[in-house]
């Protein structure tokens, strides 16, 4: 935050959402739904010397599932008069639907994020159920009537090729778990399910993906889903870089790649916003 603020001379909110498992889904998301709707507010904007045609939404990882939602509302709903300019997201997550893409086959142990970290971790934000990590490991978590959601996500059909490489397409299983998880048709929890017509009102995207890591192939789908929808979105693929590089910054062993990645981001939004 504070290098952002320092190097694009703007006005960084960051929005400090409490967390899972003590606050469990969708507490976070409401935290920053309303940090949102406070600050862009004409009187808050003014107070703070923000152009309200030069708003930016952002995040990474996890923080970048809330932000790829929010711009989603925020540019949906009639009530915020102020839109957004721009959102850029740093490998996010942004689906539960299908967790056996080849980004978390060929990344099940690692770097950083492991399949079964990140399984344990997002079921910990929804339930402390031990059944449900389980179902999701074997990516039958998802419950009976939620079939026609999966062309949203359908990485046979939006991956482009050279990822998709020799993975065969399995669909997610239905109906397994005795206690159901409707929470898994959620946009709220899933920006990926948002419809095209949702999508279509999204403003300039600037999106980061990672080939070390799980959450590529949800990035890869948003790229596509939201070039399908006429968005106008800009796509770094970074071959060399893992989930969570921008954290490990001042780690030596990561210096360069995080470095990298937060130069392009930096970058990106100087040109952009
Ligand atoms: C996913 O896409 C493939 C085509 O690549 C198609 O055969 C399959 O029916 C689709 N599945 C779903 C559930 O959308
Ligand atoms: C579902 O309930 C049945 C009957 O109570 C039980 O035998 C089975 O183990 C349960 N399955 C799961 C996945 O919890
Ligand atoms: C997309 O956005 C970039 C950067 O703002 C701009 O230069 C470009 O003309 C836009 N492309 C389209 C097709 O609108």
């Amino acid at each position: 935050m504070p290098w952002t603020a320092n190097k694009l001379g703007a006005v960084v909110v960051g929005i400090d959402y409490r967390l899972a498992p003590q606050y469990q889904f969708p507490v976070p998301l409401e935290d920053v739904i309303s940090v949102v709707r406070f600050f862009l507010q004409d009187n808050i904007l003014a107070k703070y010397g923000v152009d309200p045609s030069r708003i930016c939404i952002s995040g990474d990882s996890s923080g970048g599932t809330l932000a790829a939602k929010v711009t989603q509302l925020v540019q949906n709903d009639p009530e915020f008069k102020n839109k957004i300019k721009a959102q850029a997201l740093i490998y996010p997550g942004l689906q539960g639907v299908d967790v056996l893409m080849p980004s978390h086959r060929q990344n099940e142990h690692g770097p950083i994020l492991s399949r079964d970290m990140a399984i344990k971790m997002g079921c910990l934000y929804l339930t402390k159920d031990k059944a449900l990590p389980q179902a999701v490991r074997e990516n039958q978590h998802m419950p009976h009537g939620s079939r026609h959601l999966f062309k949203l996500v359908n990485w046979s059909t939006l991956l482009p090729e050279k990822y998709r490489r020799n993975h065969i397409y399995t669909e997610p299983i239905i109906g397994k778990l005795n206690s159901s998880y409707p929470v898994f048709l959620d946009s709220r929890l899933s920006p990926l399910l948002a419809t095209d017509s949702q999508l279509e009102k999204l403003p300039l995207t600037y999106i980061i993906t990672c080939e070390h890591d799980i959450l590529r192939d949800d990035g890869l789908i948003y790229v596509s889903r939201l070039r399908n929808a006429a968005v106008n979105v800009s796509h770094d693929h970074i071959e060399d870089g893992i989930h969570g590089a921008l954290f490990f910054m001042t780690t030596p062993f990561y210096l360069r790649v995080g470095i990298r990645i937060s130069d392009k981001y930096i970058n990106w939004l100087e040109e952009n916003l």
